[in-house]
């Protein structure tokens, strides 16, 4: 099967802008999309949470709509939510922002397209992990700007080295796009290495992207270091979030972003002229989220753990398979022997037993060879998908 969709990259028709060529046919579409041809499918493919939002989150919805809260609202965002949310991170983090400092987006997606295509321009650098969440590269290369890749492994946990990423800042450095935890690794950065990279890149003039959407899935205890609890100032950092991951809103697209009050005003003009605000009833379910008792979260957290302890279980006992533990997010990219094509194995492993993984290269250049597990599903499917699995890794030759 072609890396790319066919229909889009073949056709004749010159109306297309050609920057579209940057956008691959996401791998996660093309094996989802045959799943839906098959029957007794078990996907360890969701990106999304599969629990329900807490009920007075979408009480606050109906709510707003019900009350006619229907119309546009200040471009920035609902004053009501960008005030709980400069109080949030307020407490989070003991960060003092104020609503200017706040730009309410439709989903962090559209945070993550403003913050990369605002900056991204011909002969400017930026610095991303591989793999990594598959919507950043393309963003950059669209706007004619270039990708520097620093690869992680499987072997370190997929963890960063700090000094990889200093060591790959030059002249045309833009911007670094963190990404912790991480989708499709499941990894944390330690606070030493957003500490450092974060340092370093305000000290040299370069913008840090921090995408956070998974700032609540962190396990064991830790704390969470956020790019916010690790810059002295603002002046060089944008951070992304969003209600999808933490309060199972994904479908509700409520985002944000993050950044110094001059970078808010040019963004805000840019937002007004891609999607002008964000849905307004679902910001005032934000509100609700944010203001309303956490015990979702909390227990969230269980079931997670549970799942996330289950899956690096059943990983080691798989055949050719390396794993590791995540301490975030709910993916694991374990890796397949070197050379073996992870797109063959995800296809093969889909249409002879039913399991759906999306292939490595998905997400990135130097992981061919991996595969990408969600636990975002009952510890049931987590097994049964394992229990079909296992035995077909143990029936293959890739020595
Ligand atoms: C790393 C990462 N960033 C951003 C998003 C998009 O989040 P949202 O639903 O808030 O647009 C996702 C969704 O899967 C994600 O995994």
């Amino acid at each position: 099967m072609s890396d790319l969709d066919s229909d889009f990259y073949e056709s004749e028709d010159p109306v297309w802008n050609p920057a579209l060529l940057t956008i691959p046919m996401p791998g996660i579409r093309r094996m989802v999309n045959l799943a839906t041809t098959m029957e007794d499918v078990v996907h360890l493919s969701i990106g999304q949470p599969d629990l329900p939002a807490p009920q007075h989150v979408v009480d606050a919805a109906v709510e707003a709509l019900q009350a006619g809260q229907t119309g546009y609202t200040l471009d920035a965002g609902l004053p009501e939510l960008l005030e709980a949310l400069a109080d949030y991170y307020g407490a989070r983090y003991g960060r003092a922002l104020t609503a200017d400092n706040i730009l309410v987006t439709t989903g962090a997606t559209e945070a993550i397209y403003l913050a990369l295509t605002s900056t991204s321009s011909a002969g400017r650098e930026f610095i991303i992990p591989d793999p990594a969440f598959m919507l950043y590269a393309p963003l950059v290369r669209m706007n004619g700007g270039t990708v520097k890749t620093v690869p992680t492994r499987a072997e370190n946990n997929h963890q960063l080295d700090p000094q990889d990423v200093i060591d790959a800042i030059d002249m045309n450095t833009c911007a670094i796009v963190l990404n912790s935890p991480s989708n499709p690794t499941g990894t944390l950065y330690p606070r030493e290495t957003v500490e450092a990279i974060v340092e370093e890149a305000a000290y040299r003039g370069v913008y840090v992207i921090s995408d956070e959407v998974y700032d609540h899935l962190i396990y064991d205890g830790k704390t969470y270091p956020s790019v916010l609890s690790c810059c002295s100032d603002l002046d060089h950092v944008m951070v992304v979030s969003s209600f999808s991951k933490t309060f199972s809103m994904a479908g509700m697209r409520i985002g944000w972003l993050i950044a110094s009050q001059g970078a808010i005003k040019k963004l805000r003009r840019y937002h007004m002229f891609t999607t002008t605000v964000a849905n307004t009833p679902c910001q005032w379910a934000g509100v609700a989220a944010l203001r309303g008792e956490r015990d979702f979260v909390d227990n969230m957290l269980e079931i997670y753990t549970r799942r996330r302890d289950r899956v690096v279980e059943l990983v080691e006992q798989t055949p050719f398979l390396e794993g590791y533990k995540p301490e975030g997010a709910f993916y694991l990219f374990p890796a397949l022997p070197e050379g073996i094509n992870g797109n063959n194995v995800a296809l093969r492993l889909l249409k002879e037993t039913g399991v759906c993984t999306i292939p490595g290269q998905t997400f990135g250049e130097s992981c061919g060879n991996a595969l990408r597990i969600s636990y975002s599903t009952s510890i049931e499917q987590i097994e049964e998908g394992f229990r079909r699995l296992i035995p077909w890794m143990e029936r293959q030759d890739f020595a």
